[in-house]
C-alpha cells in the first residue's frame, strides 16, 4: 500500500528479515515527536515527547510485535501466547488477527484497562485471567511455550526488541543526532534494553555521533530495579508498569550503567501530576504508565540535577482513551443543560 510502509520495510537493513520474510503490518512506526514547550521552559531544556500512542493499537508494543508476529510466522507458528498487562496483549491480538493465528493471553485479574481489554477481545483473542499478577503470567506463559506448540511474544523474544529499538532510529533520524537524555517508564525493561540498543548501533556504525544517557523511571510501588530487589506484590494505578520482577531486568542496569544514566521510583502523585499536565499544556493525552517518564523528568529537574540547554526526548508510551479512568475522575462532573443558548452562554460565563 501507498505511504509509510511500517518499520520493517523502513528499517528492513538493520532488522533479521530477509526477502522471503512474510512482513506482517499495520504500518506501525514513524510517530510524532512533538516539542514539548511547557517541559522546556519548565526545565531550560529542549525538550521532546515521542508519542507512542499514535502507533495503530495505541501503544509502542506494535514496534515489537511487528517483527515478532512476523518471525513467527516465518517459522511457521500457527499461535502465539503472551503475558501483559494490557497493551502487550491489544497489540498481539491485532497482529495475529492480521497474520490469520491463534493468538491467546494471559492477563492478571481485574488490573488491566478497560479499553486494553477490550483490544485483546474485539480482536479475538483466547483471554484468561490470571488469580495472580503480571509476573505470575508471565512464568505461566513462559511454561506454555516451552511445553505447548505455540510462541512467546513478550519482550523476552529479541524480535520484540529488535523492532522497537526503531524507535530510536526516528529519533535520531528526526532531530539529526542523539539526544544527551532520553526518559522513559519501566517496567518489563524490555522497552530501555531496546532503546538503548538502537541507539548504540546509530552509534556504532556513524549515523549518530554519540549516544544519549538513559533515564528510566518506575512506579514507587512497582520499583524492584531501584530497590534492588524483587517487589512481591506491586501496586501503582499505572497498571501497565504494575511489574515486581522485570523479565529484562539485568540489560535495564547495563542500559543505566553503560549510558551513564539513572533508574530512579516516581510516585503515584507524581505520575498524575505529569499525565495532567502533558494532556493540559502539551495537549497530549497519554495513559498513566507513560507518564512516568516525564514525572521522573520534572523531579530530577525539582531535585536541582538537571543542567540546562540540554536535548531531552520523553517516550510517551501509550494512548491515553485506554485508560480513561483517570482523566474522568480527576475532572468535575459534567453540567446539564435545556436546549438553550442563554442557560450555555450563562454556565460559560460568556
Ligand atoms: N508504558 C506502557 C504503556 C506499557 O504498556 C509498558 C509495558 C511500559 C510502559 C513499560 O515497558 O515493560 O518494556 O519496560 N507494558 C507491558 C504489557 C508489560 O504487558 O503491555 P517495558
Amino acid at each position: 500500500s501507498p505511504g509509510w510502509p511500517g518499520l520493517i520495510e523502513a528499517y528492513r537493513s538493520r532488522l533479521p528479515v530477509s526477502d522471503t520474510t512474510p512482513v506482517i503490518t499495520l504500518h506501525e512506526g514513524a510517530t510524532p515527536l512533538v516539542h514539548a514547550r511547557e517541559l522546556s521552559s519548565r526545565t531550560g531544556c529542549e525538550v521532546y515527547l515521542k508519542v507512542e500512542g499514535a502507533n495503530p493499537t495505541g501503544s509502542f508494543k506494535d514496534r515489537g510485535m511487528t517483527m515478532a508476529i512476523t518471525k513467527a510466522v516465518e517459522e511457521g507458528a500457527k499461535a502465539v501466547i503472551c503475558a501483559s498487562t494490557g497493551n502487550t496483549s491489544a497489540s498481539a491480538a491485532a497482529y495475529a488477527a492480521r497474520a490469520g493465528i491463534t493468538c491467546a493471553v494471559l492477563v492478571p485479574q481485574g488490573k488491566i484497562a478497560m479499553g486494553k481489554l477490550a483490544q485483546a477481545l474485539v480482536h479475538g483473542a483466547q483471554l484468561l485471567q490470571v488469580e495472580g499478577n503480571f509476573d505470575d503470567c508471565l512464568a505461566l506463559a513462559s511454561k506454555l511455550a516451552i511445553d505447548y506448540p505455540v510462541s512467546l511474544v513478550n519482550s523476552v523474544n529479541q524480535y520484540r526488541i529488535e523492532g522497537q529499538k526503531t524507535a530510536s532510529f526516528e529519533i535520531v533520524d528526526v532531530l539529526g543526532d542523539a539526544p544527551d537524555i532520553h526518559c522513559l517508564p519501566v517496567g518489563n525493561a524490555g522497552n530501555i534494553t531496546a532503546y538503548w540498543q538502537g541507539y548504540r548501533e546509530y552509534a556504532a556504525d556513524g549515523t549518530a555521533t554519540s549516544t544519549p544517557r538513559m533515564w528510566g523511571f518506575q512506579a514507587a510501588g512497582a520499583a524492584p530495579i531501584v530497590n534492588g530487589a524483587v517487589v512481591e506484590n506491586p501496586s501503582t494505578i499505572a497498571t501497565a508498569i504494575r511489574i515486581g520482577n522485570p523479565a529484562s531486568w539485568t540489560k535495564a542496569l547495563a542500559a543505566r550503567d553503560d549510558s551513564g544514566g539513572r533508574i530512579d521510583a516516581v510516585t503515584d502523585r507524581a505520575i498524575l501530576s505529569a499525565y495532567r499536565l502533558l494532556a493540559r499544556t502539551e495537549a497530549v493525552f497519554v495513559e498513566p504508565a507513560s507518564a512516568a517518564s516525564v514525572a521522573g523528568l520534572l523531579q530530577v529537574h525539582a531535585a536541582g540535577e538537571l543542567e540546562p540547554g540540554q536535548r531531552i526526548v520523553c517516550t510517551v508510551t501509550g494512548n491515553g482513551l485506554k485508560d480513561p479512568e483517570w482523566a474522568i475522575s480527576g475532572a468535575p462532573a459534567p453540567i446539564t443543560i435545556p436546549v438553550d443558548a442563554a442557560a450555555a452562554a450563562a454556565q460559560l460565563g460568556l
